[in-house]
Order: structure tokens, then sequence, then C-alpha cells
């Protein structure tokens, strides 16, 4: 925009051309494109040394009828400046508004990306849908060290040093550390607390929880744990959920109903039939190894029904001198115990027949087996996935 030719106010210090000075003045506001210049325009008329500001200084050299005549037009002319500037930067900082909000504006009413480039893994998946369905039935969740103590993850669990039972499971033991002059250093027989093992169950955590919280205890643990073996069917690391129920006057009876009522909501089926089937673990007496009944359909085979039975889970009555082990009374209190494979879980409910991929980390099958992480499980919206 063209800016009109600055009058000098000062040329004739009698006469000066108020107009020519309003003129100018207010088409500078009007053309000014910001606040920096705005403000540029403000000084130059009504700054110290400013158009305005020299006019109104003109009339002390003036007669009184000058003055008379001058004065009204000249204070008019600074009014008018002064609200030409103000109307100005309210009309500058309102377009300014205006493109910020433009600018931020979100359209909450455009849709969802409901397919996030990530996915929830099968094993976290099932992870969550376990903490919805026995949060429902009271259990909370509790969490024990992967490096665990040989006494947490053997002794305590009535797995002494010597019973054949250590041979069931094939433990990473760490590095006995390295002492001054370069040789191992054993932590002393019977250490409660410098870890020796990867834990090779979640079990572990039965004694942690009960050592640090009073009963009645319900809870579960889920989390990793590790084994050195390698197959179809097993990784050196793997994933097993662990639960507990701690209270007076619990039987095998509980126990039953609590696997039942968990497994039918886990696999959403009404016909989930369980079979106890006396077993062995030193942590329990008695123990139950548990099948879960499957059925042909269509010439596949389908949990639910007692057509056939498949392995699921260890679990047993919290064995006496296990309680005793973690400071409570056998004669006041009993439990329950469970533990599961995960993965397992993961591979009977979602369709895999090979554990190995779980941990390869190949983005294809993440993609194919993998949940939305928008997906979470409830028991009122299905804890299975869609
Ligand atoms: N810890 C056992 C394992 O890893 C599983 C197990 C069996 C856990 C029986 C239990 C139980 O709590 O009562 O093979």
């Amino acid at each position: 925009m063209e800016q009109p030719v600055r009058p000098d106010p000062e040329s004739d210090p009698g006469h000066p051309d108020i107009d020519a000075v309003r003129a100018h003045l207010l088409a500078a506001v009007a053309a000014s494109a910001g606040l920096d210049a705005l403000d540029l325009v403000r000084v130059d008329a009504l700054g110290k040394q400013g158009q305005v500001t020299r006019l109104l200084k003109t009339l002390g050299a003036m007669t009184p009828e000058e003055r008379h005549a001058q004065g009204p037009r000249i204070h008019a002319l600074r009014e008018a400046v002064t609200a030409a500037v103000a109307d100005r930067r309210a009309a500058l900082e309102a377009a300014a508004l205006d493109a910020r909000l433009a600018a931020e504006r979100v359209d909450m009413t455009l849709p969802v990306d409901l397919a996030p480039p990530g996915t929830v893994h099968p094993v976290s998946q099932v992870m969550d849908e376990l903490a919805e369905i026995f949060a429902d039935l009271g259990f909370s969740v509790a969490t024990g060290p992967e490096l665990e103590t040989d006494w947490h993850n053997f002794t305590a669990l009535n797995i002494p040093e010597t019973h054949p039972a250590r041979a069931m499971q094939d433990t990473f033991y760490l590095e006995p550390r390295a002492g001054a002059g370069g040789d191992a250093v054993r932590p002393p027989a019977g250490d409660r607390e410098t870890p020796r093992v990867l834990r090779t169950h979640t079990s572990p955590v039965q004694i942690r929880t009960m050592l640090a919280q009073k009963p009645p205890l319900r809870i579960i643990a889920p989390g990793r744990v590790y084994r050195s073996d390698w197959d179809a069917t097993h990784t050196p690391m793997f994933h097993q959920v662990e639960g507990l129920v701690i209270d007076r006057g619990i039987t095998l009876g509980h126990l039953k109903w609590t696997l039942e009522t968990v497994l039918k909501a886990f696999f959403e089926r009404d016909d989930i039939v369980l079979r106890l089937r006396p077993s062995y673990f030193p942590f329990t007496e008695p123990s139950a190894e548990v099948d879960v009944g499957w059925s042909t359909v269509k010439g596949r085979r389908v949990l639910g029904g007692s057509e056939g039975w498949m392995e699921l889970l260890g679990s047993g009555m919290v064995h006496p001198r296990v309680l005793e082990n973690a400071g409570l009374d056998p004669a006041e209190w009993q439990g329950f115990a469970f533990g599961v494979g995960v993965d397992r879980l993961a591979m009977l409910k979602y369709g895999m027949d090979d554990l190995r991929p779980f941990f390869e980390g190949d983005a294809r099958w993440l993609k194919h087996y993998g949940f939305s992480a928008f997906d979470v499980p409830t028991l009122s919206g299905g804890v299975g996935a869609q």
C-alpha cells in the first residue's frame, strides 16, 4: 500500500496542516500489518518526538486567538489518532487469535485411526484378559523379581537343595560374583537375599506375597520365567500366571470352582469342563494337574465338552511346610495355588501352533496375531479380541 507523503507539522508552525497530518497518520495506522508496525506508527505520532506531540507543543507559542482556533483541532487530532491506534490494535489482536485458533484447530468429528501401526502382543493381551477376569473375583496382581534367590525359587517352596524335584526344572544359574582375588564368591548357604537364578516359575511370588502381606490373600502373578529349553513348544523364556488364595477353610472345591469360572470367561464358552488329576508338586499337597475337555466339531478339535482331555495347568492345596516357610500357621490358614503357561493359553485361544515366533519379533507375525491397542479387554465389552 502506498504511504501518503509525510507532512512536516513544523514547516509553518503558525498554520500546521493538521488535516494532512491526520490523513497521513490515520492512513499509516490503517496500513500497519502487525502489532510491531502499529507500535512504530504510534511512537511516530504520540511518542515524545511524535508528530502529534510536536503539534501540541506549538500551542505554547501561539497567540491566544490562534490557540483558541488550533487547540481544539490538535486535541481532536490526538484523540482521533489514539482511538484509531486502539481500534487497530484490537483488530490485529483478534486477527492473530483467529489465525492461532485456525492453526490449532482439531476436528473432533474426524474418525479415529483404529489401526495404529503397532499391535499388542498376544501374551500381553492374554495377561490383560486374565487380570480382568481375576479382578472380578477379587484378585489383585502381584509381582516379583526375575532374578530370584535360590531360597524363594526353591527352598521356601519345599524344594531343598538335594531334592530331586530341582531336576524337574532346567535352571539358569547366575555366575557367582568374582572376589577380590578373582575367585568366585558363593553366597553363604542359607542366604535368602542374593539373587542366584533366573526364576524358573512364578511360584516364588507366592512366598514374597505371603511374607509381605497379611492373609486373607487373593493374588495372581503374571510374568516371565526362564528354563534352559528350546523346541516348538519350549522357549528359554516364557510366561506364567501364578495364582494364590490364602484364607480360612479353603478347600479343593474353591480351587475347582475358581478355575472353571475363570476358564469359561477366558475361552468364552459355558461348556468348558475341567478334570483334576492327582499329581505331584513339592509345594502343594494334594497336587492336581488340571485337564480341560475338548470335542470334535466338523473334524476339528475345539475346547468344550469332554470327548478328550488336554493338560492345562498345575495346582493344589498350599503345602503346610510352604505356609510355615512364609510365616503362616497352617492350623489357621489354608490355601490353593496354581500355575499356568500364558503362552500356551494364548496358543489355545488364538490358534497358534508354534511357540517360537512369539519371541522372534517378526513384524508380519505381530501384525497378524497382535491386537489393536484400542481393544482393551473388559468383562462388559468381552475379554476376547474382536
Ligand atoms: N510352578 C509350577 C511349574 O512351573 C506350576 C505350578 C504347579 C504352580 C502347581 C503352582 C501349583 O502354584 O500349585 O511347573
